[in-house]
């Protein structure tokens, strides 16, 4: 498809100029460093707590000039389908184009950070890489690392297409830096519906965080099945469910404060979240420590473990399974205590200063924020596209349901796992406290180690 056949489509995303990320134009910049070699303090060092992998910090040696080099962490799961279909479609309109493929494996970008930054900073960047669009972009943004792609790929068309709030998260500092290709959404409870079903659990009754603690209990006197199959060997999957439990228990504007840093007014709300999550911990896989995010999800898929809390690029794992089918094997519900908040992850694509391929860049990011590219991308990642006019008809009952969900949310939060809420200096420091957390069930030291970190 190309893009003259993008138009007239607008009734696919009734909620088309709605304004949807909380707080999203209101993403902090700390000051521009203004050349590279200032920029270093601004990047976090890496304390190896959280990554999976160590990435290839030079360009593969088959990059030839011209050649576009993608850095990025889709490996697992569905997510290789997913970045595979893009480049098809990418391929077909860009033949001449040599993509050069040059992942850095590792959940929620874990991995990714140190790589990149490395390469930034030496201005060896590859031509293009993955980012969470607001906050993470912050420290690029603020030593002006990123290329001004207001002119060259975002054209009026592209502009009238998005939803605000998304063009909003792509210019942090003012400059539209980045193209974001989907929505995610990060609060889903997926479940083994047989799994639920042998032990008479019917997750549709759970009202609240505490409920999902009974139902686990329940899974677990009932049934062979691990209750929750979480994964605690990076920190980012406890983050990201404590920021369910706490929106769950607490509601979207205590979460909006805690973003915001305000954790001292919180301290009780706060040590409410780590005290659920310490019982929750009872309920993980003997092997949570050792397993990726899509391996615990392997568990449920077999009939080895019964929920997940889980971005729903873990639908796009389901989707490429054979015989496992939604509605049937599994199913989802809003975390609970979650119902009308769309908690959002987002991904994008930039264009890294002393780029090695500026034209093919520019064709890439293009082509990214077309219709035919997040058509092909989204419903097999698992996600909803941020265009407005992309038709909705191959994208699957699950995906309709999200997306139903999504235009009938009341709020929409950033996610501070997920780098749109934080800035990465604070990311980086909830990351460490997490894993500790993971490591100790320290409720205290947890606590003291999150309100340090604003
Ligand atoms: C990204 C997703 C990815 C997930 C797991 C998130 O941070 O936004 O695209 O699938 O991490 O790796």
């Amino acid at each position: 498809m190309n893009d003259d056949e993008t138009h007239g489509a607008d009734e696919s995303h009734p909620i088309s100029r709605r304004r949807y990320v909380a707080g999203a134009g209101a993403v902090a910049t700390v000051g521009l460093a203004g050349c590279a070699d200032d920029a270093d303090e601004e990047f976090e060092e890496d304390d190896g707590t959280n990554g999976d992998d160590t990435g290839d910090e030079e360009p593969p040696e088959d990059v030839d000039e011209g050649d576009l080099e993608i850095v990025h962490w889709w490996t697992a799961g569905g997510e290789e389908d997913a970045y595979n279909a893009l480049l098809d479609g990418f391929r077909e309109e860009h033949p001449d184009i040599e993509v050069v493929d040059n992942p850095a494996p590792g959940g929620a970008g874990s991995a990714i950070d140190t790589v990149i930054q490395n390469r930034v900073l030496d201005g060896n960047p590859p031509s293009t890489f993955q980012i969470w669009p607001g906050q993470a972009m912050t420290p690029y943004t603020d030593a002006d690392l990123l290329e001004d792609i207001g002119d060259s790929v975002w054209d009026d068309e592209m502009r009238e297409a998005y939803l605000d709030d998304v063009v909003d998260l792509s210019r942090p500092a003012g400059d539209l830096v980045a193209v974001p290709i989907n929505i995610h959404r990060l609060n889903n409870l997926f479940f083994n519906a047989e799994v639920l079903d042998s032990a008479g659990v019917d997750a549709t009754d759970i009202d609240d965080p505490q409920g999902l603690l009974d139902a686990l209990e329940t899974i677990d006197e009932e049934t062979d099945a691990t209750p929750l199959a979480h994964q605690t060997q990076s920190p980012w999957s406890t983050l990201q469910l404590f920021e369910a439990v706490f929106l769950g228990q607490q509601g979207a504007d205590d979460y909006a404060s805690f973003v915001d840093g305000d954790v001292e007014s919180l301290e009780d709300e706060v040590r409410e979240a780590l005290e659920l999550l310490v019982e929750y911990s009872e309920h993980y896989p003997e092997d949570a420590g050792s397993i990726s995010w899509d391996q615990g999800n392997s568990q449920l898929i077999q009939g080895d473990a019964a929920f997940l809390h889980q971005g729903d690029w873990a639908a796009g794992q389901y989707q490429g399974t054979d015989d496992f089918e939604y509605g049937e094997d599994w199913d989802m519900v809003a975390f609970p205590g979650t119902t009308g908040v769309y908690h959002s992850v987002i991904d994008s694509f930039v264009f890294p200063t002393n780029n090695p391929s500026p034209e093919a860049t520019e064709q890439f990011l293009n082509y990214a924020g077309t219709v035919d590219a997040q058509e092909r991308f989204n419903p097999v990642k698992g996600s909803i596209p941020p265009r407005t006019d992309v038709p909705m008809d191959e994208f699957g009952p699950f995906l309709t349901s999200q997306f139903e969900d999504f235009q009938n949310s009341t709020s929409q939060p950033p996610t501070i796992a997920h780098g749109t809420a934080v800035a990465p200096a604070i990311h980086s420091e909830l990351e460490e406290a997490f894993a500790n957390f993971n490591e100790n069930l320290g409720v205290d030291q947890a606590y003291e180690a999150i309100r340090d970190a604003f």
